[in-house]
């Protein structure tokens, strides 16, 4: 992109302000910042005042294969999802481009050691949880890692240093997700340095796009890879490419599937899965009216009791015709480093403005149908926000243990 095409782009959106220092850069700089206006979508910015996910259409429950059932299927079900992985077309994404904020670590949250005799990484225990399928199926099952320009070669040289904790090398594969502008309360690009835009990762939402983008869909496509099986970095103790829950997705004719849990309380902080205007989607735990937290199913259990852990598969053939679609925009509040107006470089310790997020769940919402799977909470979810208290080291640590993994 040359100058005037920069300079058209950034009217239509107005943020000219980036190019204030232009003519002072040296020309490797001035080139970087071409290809970084380029490259980025401004677009976003227009939400800053107005979120688009408040806009919710008509929710009702949306009843989940439950423990009881999915035991008396199991054997066939589990039959269905080894024949999917010995035939190849399972696929595991790993979304591990987050900051982790919360955990408060400065490394990739996988590179977290939650071990106390010994070590035991979070990527780790992702990885021995892959391989007891890889053994009980006798095939491989290809892993995409999704990291973000922040913590990609902190990563990537992690899993080399530790020897893919014993997967296949050949099997895995890493892309980074893209970036968007982040901007102050107006709407109004941040810049980092005089030639570079703040950007922040966009969210999780953006993985199967960031894929294509980054020519991995070759491996699926080519490969006949014919599900995908997206999952969070933090929940140590779920199964992923779990051949059970492949198995009732396809036995059960659906184009997406979701682990969820029953939830603790209507209070938990997890999204339940519902209908939205007739469609599979997930409504948020603060947008739970007090309506809909008392509503009860005909056999008196609760209508919005199952929540969803960030452990979804959907079909690739599905994923291709949903790609191109704008998913709602999550505009969140956030401490964004800037340059100030002496061209300092400035730190902020409380939020001064926004970054732009899409999030996988909403993907869910476009699908035309999706299972929700129930998994025991006991052993299949210890996730990992905080450093302490609820969903914590402490908490994921004792979870562990009742399961017998030696840390
Ligand atoms: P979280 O919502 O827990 O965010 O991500 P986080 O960034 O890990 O943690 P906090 O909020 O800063 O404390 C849920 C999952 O989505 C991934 C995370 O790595 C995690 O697996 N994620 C999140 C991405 O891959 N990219 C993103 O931009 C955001």
């Amino acid at each position: 992109m040359n100058y005037e095409e920069a300079y058209g782009k950034l009217e239509k959106y107005g943020q000219l302000h980036v190019l204030k220092y232009y003519e002072e850069l040296p020309e490797e700089k001035k080139e970087a910042l071409l290809e970084q206006i380029a490259e980025l979508d401004f677009g976003v910015l227009q939400y800053c005042k107005e979120n688009t996910t408040n806009q919710k259409g008509k929710i009702a429950p949306l009843a989940a294969m439950q423990m009881p059932e999915i035991e008396k299927h199991r054997k066939e079900y589990t039959e269905v999802g080894i024949e999917e992985i010995r035939k190849g077309r399972i696929g595991a994404v790993l979304l591990a481009g987050g900051m982790g904020t919360r955990l408060g670590s400065e490394c990739p949250k996988g590179m977290f050691d939650i071990g106390i005799t010994r070590p035991v990484y979070i990527f780790q225990r992702i990885i021995e949880n892959m391989l007891d399928v890889v053994r009980q199926a006798g095939a491989w099952v290809h892993l995409f890692i999704m990291t973000s320009d922040k913590n990609h070669d902190m990563t990537v040289k992690f899993f080399e240093e530790k020897d893919y904790f014993g997967y296949s090398k050949d099997y895995v594969s890493f892309f980074i997700q893209d970036v968007v502008p982040a901007s102050d309360y107006d709407g109004k690009v941040y810049m980092e340095e005089k030639w570079k835009v703040s950007t922040s990762p966009n969210g999780n939402g953006g993985w199967f796009s960031s894929m294509n983008k980054c020519g991995l869909l070759d491996i699926v496509r080519n490969g006949d890879i014919e599900w995908l099986n997206v999952f969070a970095v933090d929940n140590v103790l779920q199964r992923i490419a779990d051949p059970c829950f492949i198995g009732a997705t396809v036995a059960n004719g659906c184009v997406a599937g979701a682990k969820v849990v029953k939830k603790n309380s209507p209070d938990e902080r997890v999204g339940a899965l519902c209908l939205e205007d007739g469609r599979p989607s997930i409504v948020e735990y603060y947008e739970l009216t007090d309506e809909m937290k008392e509503a009860k199913n005909a056999d008196g259990s609760p209508a919005y009791d199952f929540g969803v852990i960030l452990n979804y598969i959907f079909k690739t053939q599905e994923l291709e015709e949903i790609m191109d679609r704008q998913l709602p925009l999550h505009v969140v509040e956030k401490q964004i480093p800037y340059m100030d107006g002496e061209g300092k470089y400035v730190e902020p310790e409380t939020p001064n403005g926004y970054k732009y997020e899409t999030l996988v769940l909403d993907m869910i919402h476009q699908v035309d149908n999706c299972l929700a799977y129930e998994v025991d909470r006991n052993r299949e979810f210890a996730p990992i926000k905080n450093a302490t208290g609820i969903d914590s080291v402490e908490t994921a640590r004792e979870l562990c243990k009742k399961n017998g993994i030696e840390l």
